[in-house]
């Protein structure tokens, strides 16, 4: 079985999108091992975001995951990881295809609601940095 970490980012909770969220991740038959909502400081967000820190968009990044709080889940299954990623969508919500989060839900960038590891690697990073060992 595999873990992964998503987030729903600070425009899914102001948007009151968390229950939405969770349905899909349900009905996909996923696990929601762990969930809370929860701040990210700004040290939190700038380890989480470690690989974007020379970006252009590394600062706007950070403003929005540290600006309202998130809710933080551990999701579990098989093929975790990539699944979550299907479900989300692509990066850009002006591209991410009807059907998913991103594409159902969200408009343009920054906010594009959730969070889901890309990698075993980073869902082990992230999973460590939001919930510990
Ligand atoms: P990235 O890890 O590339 O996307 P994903 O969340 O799909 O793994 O980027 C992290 C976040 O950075 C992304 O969710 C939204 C933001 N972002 C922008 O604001 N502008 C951009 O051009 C990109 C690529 C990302
Ligand atoms: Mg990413």
């Amino acid at each position: 079985m595999e873990e992964t970490l998503v987030l729903v980012k600070g425009d899914g909770v102001r948007r009151r999108l968390v229950g939405e969220i969770i349905r899909r991740i349900e009905a996909k038959s996923l696990d929601i091992d762990a969930l809370k909502k929860m701040n990210v400081s700004r040290e939190l967000a700038e380890e989480h975001y470690a690989e974007h820190r020379e970006k252009p968009f590394f600062e706007e990044l950070v403003e929005f995951i540290t600006s309202t709080p998130v809710v933080a889940m551990r999701v579990r299954g098989e093929g975790a990881i990539k699944v979550m990623r299907t479900l989300m969508g692509s990066t850009n919500p002006a591209e991410a295809a009807p059907g998913t989060i991103r594409g159902d839900l969200a408009l343009s960038l920054p906010d594009n609601l959730v969070h889901g590891s890309d990698s075993p690697e980073s869902a082990q990073r992230e999973l460590g940095l939001f919930f510990g060992q």
